[in-house]
């Protein structure tokens, strides 16, 4: 079963109390989004492996630690997870983003996808797909069906709030995959909108109703 994190630092909590207040216009929500998506890209790679390496410095040599083993792949779910992007980004400029488009069909419900786009050696790379919200968990279920389709083997999701029944759907169809949240709100309400959540992240980070 996957491990959830709920990250408790008190920056991500700050900045995640103005993310989820309804005067925050959108300048502002789009600003603090990344800024906590670049926090929290801090948190989710803190257990990438390291290797020794020789280094001289201007007064003499030493072992240093350096990034090793497989390289990083973020994959924002369209659209609202284009909104941690930048953020990730200015933390780990390497990395590469690849997108994952979803949307649901009227008649099932179901997230089916319409656009993948991803780096072509995925199966490689330790990939951390990003969605600020995760509701029922169909998005993010879908999205990790879609990776792993493409070979993609090493997942982790990302995401500002989660709902207990969108961590245990996750959990329940991707026992590989670890769970990185800022916060764990209450439920779902009847339109499925996380409880007390922010609304509809999309809407707000991009200025649409
Ligand atoms: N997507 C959102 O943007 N907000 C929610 O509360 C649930 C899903």
């Amino acid at each position: 079963m996957g491990k959830v994190h709920v990250f408790d630092h008190p920056l991500i909590q700050h900045k995640l109390s103005y993310i989820r207040d309804v005067h925050t216009g959108t300048k502002e929500f789009r600003e603090l989004v990344d800024e906590v998506g670049m926090l929290m890209a801090y948190e989710v790679t803190r257990d990438l492996e390291l290797q020794d390496v020789e280094v001289e410095t201007p007064v003499t040599k030493m072992i240093a630690k350096r990034l090793t083993g497989k390289k990083l792949a973020f994959v924002p779910i369209l659209r609202a997870g284009l909104g941690m992007t930048q953020g990730i980004l200015t933390l780990v400029p390497a990395a590469r983003i690849g997108h994952v488009g979803l949307y649901r069909d009227p008649e099932t419900l179901e997230a089916v996808e319409y656009f993948v786009k991803l780096p072509q050696d995925i199966e490689e790379r330790e990939i951390v797909v990003v969605d600020p919200m995760l509701a029922t968990g169909a998005s993010a279920i879908e999205a990790i069906n879609s990776l792993k389709k493409r070979g993609a083997k090493n997942i982790r999701f990302m995401c500002l709030i989660a709902a207990p029944e969108g961590v245990e759907k996750l959990q329940a169809a991707h026992e590989d995959v670890d769970i990185f949240i800022a916060a764990l709100d209450e439920k779902l309400d009847e339109h499925a909108y996380i409880t007390p959540g922010l609304g509809d992240a999309g809407d707000r980070l991009f200025g649409t109703k």
